[in-house]
């Protein structure tokens, strides 16, 4: 059986992976024969660092519209939606747009809970946290969004993984 980062779903992980991949050629620094090409890469190496996507995103009203998608898929989803049975959904979707489109670099701040706090006793499990990162992918894919901006969403989504799993399931 293969491994993906952090146990992700696969097409996730290997999104990721492709991700970091890049991530990890882009800082490889290359000896450059004049001082100008070393200016450039350097240049290159500090503009790196820079992700802004609200605009892959359509702006705040697109990453709004992707939330409304999102939040549907994770109520049609029989895997994870009984979590959110007792769920004051317009609320989610409001926090979740601000946390959203704070993370791609718009002009939003999440005020919101933190990820500790909004997710202790909820028993979320590794395969759940899967389960809803699915329902995002497949979101963006309705929404259009371009696999780069899908791939940096991810990865911020999964710095987050630790302060939301925090159960085990029956398989580990
Ligand atoms: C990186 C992944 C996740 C992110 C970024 C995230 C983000 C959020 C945010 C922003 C809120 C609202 C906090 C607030 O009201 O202040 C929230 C609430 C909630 N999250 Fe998550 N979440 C994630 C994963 C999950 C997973 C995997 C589940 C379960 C399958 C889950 C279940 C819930 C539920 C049920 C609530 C509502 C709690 C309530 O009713 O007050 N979340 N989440």
């Amino acid at each position: 059986m293969t491994s993906t980062p952090l146990n992700f779903p696969k097409t996730w992980g290997k999104s990721v992976s492709v991700l970091f991949g890049i991530m990890a050629l882009a800082t490889i620094s290359i000896p450059a024969a004049n001082a100008a090409e070393s200016m450039s890469a350097q240049r290159a190496d500090i503009h790196l660092p820079v992700r802004n996507y609200i605009n892959a995103f359509g702006g705040p009203a697109g990453v709004k519209a992707l939330i409304n998608t999102f939040v549907g898929n994770v109520a049609a989803d029989p895997h994870i939606n009984y979590y959110f049975a007792h769920t004051n959904i317009p609320h989610l979707k409001y926090e979740l747009t601000q946390q959203v489109c704070e993370v791609v670099g718009g002009p939003c701040k999440y005020t919101g809970q933190t990820m500790t706090q909004a997710h202790q006793n909820m028993q979320v499990t590794t395969a759940a946290f899967n389960y809803l990162a699915q329902d995002m992918i497949n979101a963006m894919d309705t929404r259009g969004i371009v696999k780069p901006a899908q791939n940096y969403l991810l990865a911020q989504l999964a710095a987050m993984e630790p302060q939301v799993v925090t159960a085990k399931g029956p398989l580990g």
